[in-house]
């Protein structure tokens, strides 16, 4: 048996392609005393990788040619010889895209064991219940904390943070609008996440739109994107208003360059904006309470995210490629071997 890995190929010059990325076959790891192995059951692909390959994500060293790419799997234990692990547990870890990883269960591996339940597939683990989950989570309950009846705006609203947080949102009596690339996206993010309305900022009038989705104006703005969009929602911001400071998906492959986007600041401050600058990893010990929270509202129908979802490791980079682009509709997840072995 040989363990498929997609390394890199060669750093990728702004927006990344599908050739800069190469598939191989590597030797099985041994399992030493104080391992364990894993099969990769899904793989979650995440704007942060991005930034990751070239050295400029938080902990991430610049890869090299021929490196394994960053990433998380939920994964089983095949083989175990770690006092801490067995044979079929299952865990979420950080393995790189790969089909087996050997850890030794320490720091930089991350590893974190999942209860396996029948009514939630374990790919939610990367996505709804995993780290995008737990950033929406963070945000809404521990940063905005935002008042029944309050308007909440949140940008990228079909993906896995911004879907997350809108249902959040809503279940705390919010009125909520996503914002959205695609009118299609906006049909899914209102018909199935359940948002009270989606605005699609690709057409030119969409602050007007805004403003009529949001008639008492906006109390809380959780931005995923950064740039020209965030500078139009703060002026619709009520006096005072919170932003949740998520993500520059507007920005990831522009950083690069040294290209930054200048925004009016004068707007900020004229609103008293209170800016929340979010970092999920300050919440890892969040994740039970978060799960306590979540868990209940899937199995009502109130908290869902759509998957954009390829099956086969090979297909990891075309659909990252799309994740960058803003072409995913959904958490984007390499689907690597069943749930059952
Ligand atoms: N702070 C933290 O700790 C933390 C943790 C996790 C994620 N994040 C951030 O949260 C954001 C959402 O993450 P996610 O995993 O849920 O991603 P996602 O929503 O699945 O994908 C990103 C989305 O960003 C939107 N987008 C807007 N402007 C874009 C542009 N110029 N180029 C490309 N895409 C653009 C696209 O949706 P539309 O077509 O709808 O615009 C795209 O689908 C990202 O910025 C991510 O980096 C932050």
């Amino acid at each position: 048996m040989r363990n498929l890995q997609i390394q890199l190929a060669r750093q990728p010059e702004g927006a990344p392609k599908v050739d800069d990325f190469r598939a191989a076959a590597a030797d099985m790891p041994n399992v030493r005393p104080g391992t364990f192995l894993t099969r990769s059951i899904a793989l979650s692909l995440d704007p942060y990788m991005r930034g990751a390959i070239a050295g400029r994500h938080m902990g991430h060293t610049r890869l090299n040619q021929g490196d394994v790419i960053y990433g998380r799997c939920v994964a089983e234990v095949m083989e175990s010889k770690h006092a801490g692990y067995a044979a079929g547990d299952i865990v979420v870890l950080e393995s790189g895209w790969q089909q087996f990883y050997l850890s030794d269960g320490g720091a930089r591996d991350q590893v974190r064991k999942v209860v396996r339940r029948t009514d939630i597939p374990l790919s939610a683990h990367v996505g709804v219940l995993g780290m995008p989950g737990l950033t929406a989570f963070a945000g809404v309950e521990k940063l905005a904390n935002p008042a029944l009846g309050s308007t909440f705006v949140v940008t990228a609203a079909a993906g896995p943070v911004g879907g997350t947080a809108g249902q959040l949102a809503k279940a705390k009596g919010c009125r909520v609008v996503g914002i959205a690339g695609s009118d299609e996206k906006c049909r899914i993010v209102t018909a199935e996440y359940g948002f009270d309305a989606c605005i699609n900022y690709k057409h030119a009038d969409w602050p007007a739109r805004l403003k009529a989705g949001c008639p008492d104006g906006i109390d809380t703005y959780f931005d995923n994107v950064g740039g020209e969009v965030l500078d139009q929602i703060v002026t619709q911001l009520n006096l005072r208003g919170k932003v949740v400071m998520c993500g520059l998906m507007s920005q990831y492959n522009r950083i690069a360059d040294g290209a930054s986007h200048g925004h009016n600041l004068g707007t900020f401050v004229s609103k008293r904006a209170q800016l929340l600058g979010l970092v999920v990893y300050d919440y890892a010990d969040k994740m039970t309470e978060f799960h306590k929270a979540a868990i209940p509202l899937m199995r009502a129908g109130r908290l869902s995210i759509r998957e954009d979802r390829v099956e086969g490791l090979e297909n990891a980079p075309a659909l990252f490629v799309k994740l960058i682009a803003g072409d995913n509709t959904g958490k984007a997840l390499v689907g690597i071997a069943p749930e059952r072995a």
